[in-house]
């Protein structure tokens, strides 16, 4: 009996608004008596701008046109879509799930739709459930985006977070087929590292209570994250039998180029061949790695047939793998 994979057939993104750069950040920061630099956020994390949504803007506004991008490279109707999955920490509304509401934008009538949580490892946690359940053959086509309006968490008074974040999304379509596609994914987490990263706020009685900014250890995610990164690419390399020199692209999760190049020097994989976006967009968590992923498609670097290592890792903490034949 032949396998059948899950293929990505399209890719798309998109980001808001006009590049708010280092410096524009730092006379924001300024007003509030808040110092920092260009020269320490690109020295400590590779960023040198991101983009941040407006107000009327939202992670499923934001999802509709990265997921039409993805549609139109995939040369797909919206009524071919029997799944749509989204990853984002920052949806519109309690419920309905941002899923739902982009399937109401697009107009996929015949999609299931639900929201994944798993902080900035939720494109993967995503990208796996999709995977999963087009290989047990419960859908042949999937809508895997990944959007966030981070913005909305930070706390413009705490220097060591406000620097990191952006808001966007990313897209990729996935379909059933006989060809290789998605070939190794794994996802694990760890609760008991909960405080490391978090946002603590909740709704009691109609009104935020607690503290709805993001919180982190920086130094404990950063340690973490080059650990975990490591284990589970060799857990995916390893699972899919694809030895590390035959990876065509590696794209991490986009926090840090200190955590990029860690987390390739561990894996011996060249700078050449990993995808870098941070610079240009901040810290996205679930948009990170669709939004990377798709640049590089859509610049020509990625290739039909290379290998690539999709890796998030995040709150919760969260993180896992997924390596992919595109
Ligand atoms: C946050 C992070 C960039 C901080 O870098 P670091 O090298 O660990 O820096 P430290 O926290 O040790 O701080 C060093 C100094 O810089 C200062 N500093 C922190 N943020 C600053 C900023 N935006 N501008 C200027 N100085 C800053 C600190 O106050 C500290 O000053 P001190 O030495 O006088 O106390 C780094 O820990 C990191 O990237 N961690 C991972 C975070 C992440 O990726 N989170 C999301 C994961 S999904």
């Amino acid at each position: 009996m032949t396998q059948t994979y899950a293929k990505i057939i399209g890719t798309g993104s998109f980001v808001p608004n006009e590049p708010i750069t280092n410096d524009m950040l730092v006379e924001r920061l300024a007003k509030n008596g808040i110092e920092t630099s260009d020269q320490w956020i690109q020295e400590r994390t590779g960023i040198c701008q991101r983009y941040w949504a407006n107000e009327g803007q939202t992670a499923s506004s934001m999802g509709e046109i990265a997921a039409r991008n993805a549609m139109e490279m995939a040369g797909i109707s919206a009524d071919e879509i029997d799944l749509v999955v989204v990853a984002t920490s920052t949806g519109d509304m309690l419920f309905p799930s941002t899923a739902c509401l982009l399937q109401s934008k697009i107009g996929a009538k015949k999609a299931a739709a639900f929201d994944v949580q798993a902080a900035c490892s939720g494109f993967i946690y995503a990208l796996t459930t999709a995977n999963a359940m087009i290989q047990s053959g419960q859908v042949k086509t999937a809508l895997v985006v990944g959007a966030e309006v981070i913005s909305r968490l930070l706390d413009w008074n705490d220097r060591t977070t406000c620097v990191l974040f952006g808001d966007g999304a990313g897209a990729v379509i996935l379909r059933a087929s006989d060809e290789p596609g998605v070939l190794s994914c794994r996802i694990h987490s760890d609760g008991d590292l909960s405080h490391i990263l978090h946002s603590k706020g909740v709704i009691y009685n109609g009104a935020i209570k607690g503290e709805p900014f993001i919180g982190m250890d920086g130094q404990a995610v950063f340690k973490n994250a080059v650990t975990l990164l490591g284990d589970v690419a060799l857990e995916v390399l390893e699972d899919a039998q694809l030895p590390v020199e035959k990876l065509d692209w590696f794209i991490p999760h986009q926090a840090n180029i200190r955590i990029i190049q860690a987390a390739a020097k561990r894996l011996n994989v060249p700078v050449e061949k990993v995808i870098v976006s941070v610079n240009e967009h901040g810290n996205t968590s679930a948009a990170s790695v669709p939004l990377a992923l798709d640049k590089a498609v859509r610049d020509g670097r990625i290739q039909r047939g290379q290998t690539m290592l999709l890796q998030g890792v995040g709150g919760g903490f969260t993180w896992g793998a997924a390596l992919i034949q595109y």
